[in-house]
């Protein structure tokens, strides 16, 4: 039996950032599934469109009878002017945005403080932290209503060595969901921070600039998250009733305690 009630999201439109693998990937699919329309952003446009083939074929297969209106918007979120003009790309019988799942993000490297690169410290800050909040913004001005749920991470709970930068923004991607939920407290807008753990996603890969060796190890001894396990955790929060705003999710494999508390089997 599903823990969702997917009948308070038939038929919303839902644009999911991110969207082109991981936690966004598994979220526009599960939205697909529950009979929402989604609309699908991240760079690249081949891996978008086998999303939206996805999001085809989880909607047909779940025999939904609403939604099934899937588009694909490709553009760089750290870019302002391309998310200025986003907005007269998406279809207009999606325009009215009900649900905006802020989930691009990423890290690279592990370098510590005097090591860190320009490039990557304005990347960083430009997609995790600005990208995120010019889109926000856009929402509540134009929308007034509806559900902004944002992908933080338990580095925005917790600092650690060789992730100050990724660290700071989603600590700042916290206070700026905190303050957002007391300045809506007067409209119908929800507003939901997910933190997760250890999730195993290309953002692994990324982290460690294409290694895939050292990534896995990563998970070494334990088993992380996946992507669909989030993606659960949005979908029921956008499904809670109108009344109800879930402010704060922080989601851990069983075996993570904090960032850096693991228990690892040795075989
Ligand atoms: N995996 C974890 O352990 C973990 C833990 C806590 C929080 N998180 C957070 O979860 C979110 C999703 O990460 P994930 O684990 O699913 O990683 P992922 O598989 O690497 O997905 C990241 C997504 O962001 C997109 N993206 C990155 N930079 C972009 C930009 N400038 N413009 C547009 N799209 C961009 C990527 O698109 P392209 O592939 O097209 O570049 C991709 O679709 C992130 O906010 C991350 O910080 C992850």
């Amino acid at each position: 039996m599903s823990v969702f009630n997917s009948s308070r999201l038939l038929r919303k439109s839902v644009l999911v950032t991110g969207a082109s693998s991981g936690i966004g990937m598994a979220t526009a699919v599960l939205f697909a599934k529950v009979g929402s329309n989604v609309i699908v952003t991240a760079w690249q446009v081949d891996a978008l469109q086998k999303v939206v083939e996805r999001c085809v074929a989880v909607h047909k297969e779940a025999g939904a009878q609403y939604g099934g209106k899937f588009v694909t918007i490709p553009f760089d979120v750290s870019d302002k002017n391309q998310i200025a003009s986003f907005s007269n790309k998406i279809p207009a019988e999606l325009r009215r945005i009900d649900i905006l799942v802020n989930n691009t993000g990423y890290v690279i490297g592990v370098d510590c403080v005097g090591d860190i690169s320009l490039e990557n410290m304005e990347g960083m800050f430009a997609t995790n932290m600005f990208g995120l909040i010019t889109l926000t913004q856009l929402f509540v001005k134009e929308r007034g209503t509806g559900h902004i749920i944002n992908i933080g991470s338990i580095a925005g709970k917790e600092p650690y060595a060789g992730g100050s930068i990724y660290c700071t923004t989603k600590h700042a991607l916290h206070v700026f969901t905190a303050a957002l939920v007391s300045e809506v407290v007067d409209t119908p807008i929800r507003v939901t921070e997910i933190q997760p753990g250890m999730v195993e996603a290309e953002f692994s890969i990324i982290r460690c600039r294409g290694d895939k060796t050292a990534a896995d190890k990563v998970y070494n001894g334990l088993q992380p998250l996946v992507a669909e396990d989030i993606a659960e955790e949005i979908v029921w929060a956008a499904s809670r009733p109108p009344h109800m705003n879930i402010a704060e999710l922080f989601v851990l494999p069983v075996n993570q305690a904090s960032a850096t508390i693991t228990y690892r089997s040795k075989a």
